[in-house]
C-alpha cells in the first residue's frame, strides 16, 4: 500500500525569513565614488527560518518550510539548497514575482568587518489560506520569526489547538503586531538587543525574568557571553558559551534556534535542548560561512564529550 503523503509527520515546520547572501570579499570597504575589485565571491543561503531549519535537519530532524517563492534565480537557489539539506519544500507556495530576501554582504578581508545591504523586494508572507489546520497538525514543533507576523499568529493559533509548541526568533520590535506574536510564543529565544529594546532591561537575567512569564521557556542569547533562560517563569539560569577559536559568528543565533527546535521535537527537556544548541552554535562559530559550518549530531555529541572531560 502506498503511504498517504498527507499523513507524513515533520519534526519542525518553519515559517519566516529565507535569504540569499552574496558575499563579496574586498581588500577594504569601498569609499564613495571608488572602483574596487572583488577578490572572491560566494553565494550562500541564510535567513532566520532558513538557517534554523537547515540546522535542525543536520541534527537529524525531519523539517519543512512554508514560504512563498517565485521562478527567479534566487528562488531556485533557495529551493535547491533546501532540497540538498533535506528540508521538505512541499508546503511552499509558488507565486510569480515572489523572492527570498537578497543580501549583498561586503566583507573587508583585512579586518573581517562586513556591511550588509539587503532587499526585501518580492518577499511576501504565506497567505492565510495556505496555513491550514491540516498543515500545522503535521508538525511536532513550529518555528516562526518576526518577518511573517500575520502568518505566524495564525500558525501559532492552530498549533496551540493541537498542543504543538511554538518557537520564535524575533529581532525587530517595530514590526506591526510583533509584540502580539511574542505573547503567544511558548519558547521565546531572542538576542539581547531585542530583549533590551522590549523590556528596557540591560541585564539579560532581568530581561529573561520579564519575558518568561506564562510561557514554557524564555532564552536571551548574548553572543560569547552565552545565554540566560528560565523554564516556566522559574529561576533564571546562565549557560556560558563554550570557549572556542572563533572564525565567523554569522548564523550562530539561527543555528541555536534550529538545534533547540530539533531537540524539543524529539522530546528533550529544555535545559538539554539549550546545552545542545549552545554546542551547535559554538561549533558553527569555529567555521566560516553561515550554513556551511553547521554541525551534525555526531559532531555535537563528540564536542560535548570532550567538553565534559574538560569541565
Ligand atoms: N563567539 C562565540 N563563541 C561561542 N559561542 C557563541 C559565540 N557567539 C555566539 N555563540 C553562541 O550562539 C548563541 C547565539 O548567539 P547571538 O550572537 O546571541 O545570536 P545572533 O547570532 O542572533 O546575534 C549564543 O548564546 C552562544 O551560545
Ligand atoms: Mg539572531
Amino acid at each position: 500500500m502506498i503511504a498517504d503523503p498527507t499523513s507524513a509527520r515533520w519534526d519542525v515546520l518553519g515559517f519566516g525569513a529565507v535569504t540569499v547572501d552574496d558575499l563579496l570579499y574586498v581588500d577594504h570597504h569601498p569609499l564613495p565614488d571608488e572602483k574596487l575589485q572583488v577578490r572572491t565571491q560566494q553565494r550562500e543561503g541564510g535567513g532566520l527560518a532558513g538557517t534554523a531549519l537547515v540546522a535542525a535537519a543536520r541534527l537529524g530532524a525531519q523539517t519543512a518550510y512554508c514560504g512563498v517563492l517565485g521562478e527567479d534565480d534566487l528562488s531556485h537557489f533557495t529551493r535547491q539548497e533546501f532540497e540538498r539539506e533535506g528540508v521538505d519544500c512541499t508546503p511552499m507556495v509558488q507565486r510569480a514575482g515572489a523572492r527570498p530576501i537578497h543580501s549583498i554582504v561586503i566583507v573587508d578581508q583585512s579586518t573581517g568587518q562586513r556591511s550588509i545591504l539587503f532587499s526585501r523586494d518580492g518577499f511576501v508572507e504565506p497567505p492565510g489560506e495556505v496555513i491550514t489546520d491540516e498543515l500545522i497538525a503535521r508538525c511536532r514543533a513550529l518555528f516562526v520569526d518576526h518577518t511573517i507576523v500575520h502568518a505566524g499568529l495564525r500558525a501559532a493559533d492552530l498549533a496551540h489547538a493541537h498542543g504543538i509548541p511554538v518557537i520564535a526568533d524575533l529581532e525587530q520590535t517595530t514590526v506591526p503586531r510583533v509584540l502580539e506574536l511574542m505573547r503567544v510564543i511558548d519558547h521565546l529565544i531572542v538576542g539581547i538587543r531585542f530583549a533590551e529594546r522590549v523590556t528596557g532591561e540591560h541585564d539579560p537575567a532581568a530581561a529573561v525574568r520579564r519575558l518568561s512569564e506564562s510561557r514554557a521557556c524564555c532564552v536571551v542569547t548574548a553572543g560569547q557571553q552565552g545565554c540566560w533562560y528560565s523554564e516556566r517563569g522559574g529561576q533564571v539560569r546562565h549557560v556560558p558559551a563554550f570557549k572556542v577559536p572563533v572564525v565567523d559568528t554569522t548564523g550562530c543565533g539561527d543555528v541555536f534556534h534550529g538545534a533547540y527546535a530539533a531537540c524539543l521535537a524529539r522530546g528533550d527537556g529544555m535545559s538539554q535542548a539549550i546545552r545542545v544548541a549552545t554546542a551547535a552554535a559554538a561549533i558553527k562559530a569555529t567555521r566560516p560561512g553561515g550554513r556551511n559550518g553547521i554541525p551534525n549530531q555526531m559532531t555535537i555529541d563528540s564536542f560535548l564529550r570532550e567538553q565534559n572531560l574538560v569541565d
